[in-house]
C-alpha cells in the first residue's frame, strides 16, 4: 500500500500554480491537521505502507511545532522498514532545525526550485535560497529537483545555465515540468504566453540529452534518476497500483475505486472529505493501465499485463495499430512508445482512451 498526504499550505502562491492551496495561516493549520488526522482514522485499514510521499502546497511551511504534530500522526501509520518517505520542501523554509526533524522521519526530499534566474523567479513570484539548499544535501543524499521550463523570452542558453546549476547539486532524481498555462492562475488572468511549441521542443529534446550525458536515466516521459533512485512512489501511479490520498483535493485508489477529495478547505475541516467516487469497469483500468504505464520510457511488461488481466496485450486492436505505426514499439518483455514519439505522447494515449479491451 502507499499513501498520498496533502498539506495544502503556501507562504507565497506562485503565479502559475492550480494546486489545492492556501496562503499560511497558524489557526488553519492547526485546524487542519486535526481533521487530516480524523480523516486518516477513519479510513486507513494499517495496511503495511511502503511508500509516503507528503506533498502540497508547501508542507515544510508548517512551523515546526506543526511539522512536529503531523509526524506524530504519521508515526501511527504503519511503515515497512525500508519505506521511502517524501516530503516536498521549498527553499525558504529549509532551516537547520527544520532539517534536522526532516531527517528523523522522512528519508526523501523533493524540492521546488523551477529556476535560477532572478527576473524568472520575480515573474513565478518565487524566491530560492541556496545556503538553505546547499545545507538540504548535506543533510539528504536522496533529493529530487523540479525544474520548470518554457518561460515567455528563455532561450536554451538559459535554460542550459538552470540545467548547469542543478547537475553540480548532483540530485538523485531531477523532474521536469513545461510549463502550463492554468485557469485561475495569475499567469493565465495576466495572459502570460508559453514560448512557441517547436522551442519547448527543443527544450524537452536538449533536458534529456544534457541529463542523460550526466548519468541520469530517462524513466519516465519527463522524470530522470540516477541508477536506484527512481520515485518509488511515483512508479506506484504508474504501475496503476493502489494507494490512499489524504487531504485536501487529494485523489486515492483503492479497490477498483478512484476518489477525489473536496477542493473546498470548508468541507475538509468539517470532515466532509470526499468529493467524489467510481468504481472502475474492467475496460476503464485498462485504459488506465495504458494512461499511466505508457508514460515509463520502458512502457508495460507484457507477461505482468497478462497476469493482471488475463488478456495479451498485443492482441487488443489499438495496441495493434498503434505497433503497426510504428508508435509503439516492442521487444521480448516490455510495449513501449517509440522513444521518438515521447513528446507528442499525448496524441498516442489519445487512441487508447476509447478502447474496448474485450474486442481484440
Ligand atoms: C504542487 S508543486 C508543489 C511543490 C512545492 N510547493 C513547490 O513549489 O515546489 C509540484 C511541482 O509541480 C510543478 N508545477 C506546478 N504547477 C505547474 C504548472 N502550471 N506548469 C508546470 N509545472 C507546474 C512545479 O514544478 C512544482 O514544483
Ligand atoms: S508551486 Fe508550490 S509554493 Fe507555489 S503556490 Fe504551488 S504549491 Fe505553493
Amino acid at each position: 500500500m502507499s499513501i498520498y498526504i496533502h498539506i495544502p499550505f503556501c507562504t507565497q502562491i506562485c503565479s502559475y500554480c492550480d494546486f489545492p492551496k492556501v496562503l499560511k495561516n497558524e489557526k488553519l493549520i492547526d485546524k487542519y491537521l486535526i481533521s487530516l488526522e480524523k480523516e486518516i482514522q477513519e479510513k486507513y485499514k494499517n495496511e503495511v505502507v511502503s511508500t509516503l510521499y507528503i506533498g502540497g502546497g508547501t508542507p515544510t511551511s508548517l512551523s515546526l511545532k506543526q511539522l512536529t504534530t503531523l509526524f506524530k500522526i504519521i508515526e501511527k501509520i504503519n511503515l515497512s522498514k525500508d519505506a521511502e518517505v517524501t516530503i516536498e520542501a521549498n527553499t525558504e523554509d529549509l532551516t537547520i532545525e527544520k532539517l534536522k526533524l526532516l531527517k528523523k522521519y522522512v528519508n526523501r526530499l523533493s524540492i521546488g526550485i523551477q529556476t535560477f534566474n532572478a527576473t524568472r523567479l520575480k515573474e513565478l513570484n518565487r524566491k530560492i535560497n541556496i545556503n538553505n539548499l546547499k545545507n538540504a544535501f548535506k543533510h539528504f543524499d536522496n533529493i529530487n529537483i523540479d525544474l520548470m521550463y518554457g518561460f515567455k523570452s528563455q532561450t536554451i542558453l538559459d535554460l542550459k545555465e538552470d540545467l548547469e546549476k542543478i547537475i553540480k547539486l548532483k540530485p538523485a532524481h531531477i523532474s521536469t515540468y513545461s510549463l502550463i498555462i492554468e485557469p485561475n492562475t495569475l499567469f493565465y488572468i495576466n495572459k502570460y504566453n508559453k514560448i512557441d511549441e517547436d522551442l519547448d521542443r527543443k527544450m524537452y529534446d536538449h533536458i534529456i540529452k544534457v541529463l542523460k550525458q550526466n548519468g541520469y536515466n530517462h524513466y519516465e516521459i519527463s522524470n530522470f534518476a540516477k541508477e536506484k533512485f527512481e520515485s518509488r512512489h511515483n512508479l506506484v501511479y504508474w504501475n496503476n497500483e493502489n494507494y490512499y490520498g489524504f487531504g485536501l483535493g487529494a485523489s486515492g485508489y483503492l479497490k477498483n475505486t478512484r476518489y477525489e477529495n473536496t477542493r473546498s478547505l470548508t468541507n475538509y475541516l468539517n470532515g466532509k472529505y470526499i468529493m467524489n467516487k467510481h468504481k472502475l469497469t474492467q475496460n476503464e483500468t485498462i485504459q488506465n493501465e495504458f494512461m499511466l504505464g505508457f508514460r515509463k520510457v520502458n512502457g508495460i511488461n507484457k507477461i505482468e499485463f497478462k497476469e493482471k488481466y488475463n488478456i495479451n496485450i498485443d492482441d487488443i486492436k489499438e495496441i495493434k495499430e498503434l505497433l503497426k505505426l510504428n508508435l509503439l514499439l516492442e521487444n521480448q518483455t516490455n510495449i513501449y512508445i517509440n522513444p521518438n514519439y515521447l513528446y507528442t505522447s499525448n496524441e498516442i494515449l489519445i487512441r487508447l482512451i476509447d478502447l474496448d479491451a474485450g474486442l481484440c
